[in-house]
């Protein structure tokens, strides 16, 4: 593609951002799709959220994503903040509106475009979400709000787990989410479940890491979906293949929250043709 005087921007703001994939993702879009943009990542120093969203208002950015550590500090600096994204309290994308950007949470939309494309349902579904940090509360959230019947919040330490629990309880209006200590998944229901991994536990490069690892466990499971994709089969993955479940790493989830950013951006929806290729790009780097 060549750079000329129309050429828009699109980035990442966070720190670090040197590993990013997202550039991947949205310059391979940006070339199917004919648009002349680039993708860049921007380093943002600690302190700084405010001027660099400032800024970008002012270079006229055509939009952003927001990683770590500014996903929740990111939020007072915004015009507007999608619902969702608000309850959640993170933001991951950024899109110009009148003197500033709104903000969405495209993460837990990209989970849910992930699980949708592997036939994974959650909709009167019976989930059980591993962990109580950031991304599972998130993961429990988008559990509430697209259906689920019950949610199964297993964590090591239960207290985080109860109030994850009485948070997206209390806004969902329901009882959905039923907080348990790790070490007492033997009290689960007698059934078969989604398992869905949001710690970090086994992130590489500490790749034997797992959070439970007892077969009894994962004969519960009838389907695996871990948020990690590197490594890319966590053991999370391998124990509940091993006995006899499927499962699924979190690089759909990468790809289409960048995806839907896109979309955000420039007004167009991404066909699964194109969300195929851009795959196939992605998955180069874990060969
Ligand atoms: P975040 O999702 O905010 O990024 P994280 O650091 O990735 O957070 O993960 C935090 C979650 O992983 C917590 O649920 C934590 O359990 P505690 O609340 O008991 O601390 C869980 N976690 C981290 N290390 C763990 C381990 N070795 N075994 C079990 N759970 C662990």
């Amino acid at each position: 593609m060549e750079i000329n005087g129309r050429t828009r921007t699109c980035g990442l703001i966070g720190n670090p951002v040197e590993h990013t994939l997202s550039p991947v993702i949205h310059n391979t879009l940006a070339e199917r799709f004919g648009h002349n943009l680039v993708y860049v990542p921007f380093p943002v120093e600690a302190g700084r959220i405010g001027e660099a969203v400032a800024g970008a208002s002012a270079l006229q950015i055509l939009g952003l994503n927001v990683t770590v550590p500014y996903k929740g500090e990111v939020i007072p600096c915004l015009r507007e903040v999608d619902s969702l994204a608000a309850s959640i309290g993170a933001v991951n994308t950024l899109v110009p509106v009148q003197g500033g950007f709104k903000g969405y949470n495209t993460d837990m939309e990209g989970l849910y475009r992930a699980m949708m494309t592997e036939g994974i349902r959650i909709a009167e579904e019976e989930i059980i979400l591993l962990g109580a940090g950031g991304a599972s509360r998130a993961v429990a959230y988008l559990c509430a709000v697209k259906g689920a019947n019950r949610v199964f919040l297993l964590n090591r330490t239960l207290e985080k787990a109860q109030n994850v629990a009485d948070e997206v309880n209390r806004a969902a209006k329901r009882q959905v989410i039923f907080p348990m200590a790790l070490a007492d998944f033997g009290s689960l229901p007698d059934r078969k479940f989604l398992a869905i991994q949001g710690t970090s536990v086994g992130l590489a490069p500490h790749v034997d890491d797992v959070v439970i690892d007892d077969k009894r466990f994962y004969k519960k499971v009838h389907t695996g979906f871990d948020l990690i994709y590197s490594p890319w089969e966590t053991r999370f993955m391998k124990l509940v293949k091993e006995n006899g479940g499927h499962a699924y790493n979190g690089l759909k989830m990468l790809l289409y929250q960048g995806i839907i950013a896109y979309e955000l951006w420039n007004g167009v929806k991404v066909s699964e043709g194109d969300a195929d290729a851009v795959y196939e790009k992605l998955k180069e780097h874990f060969v």
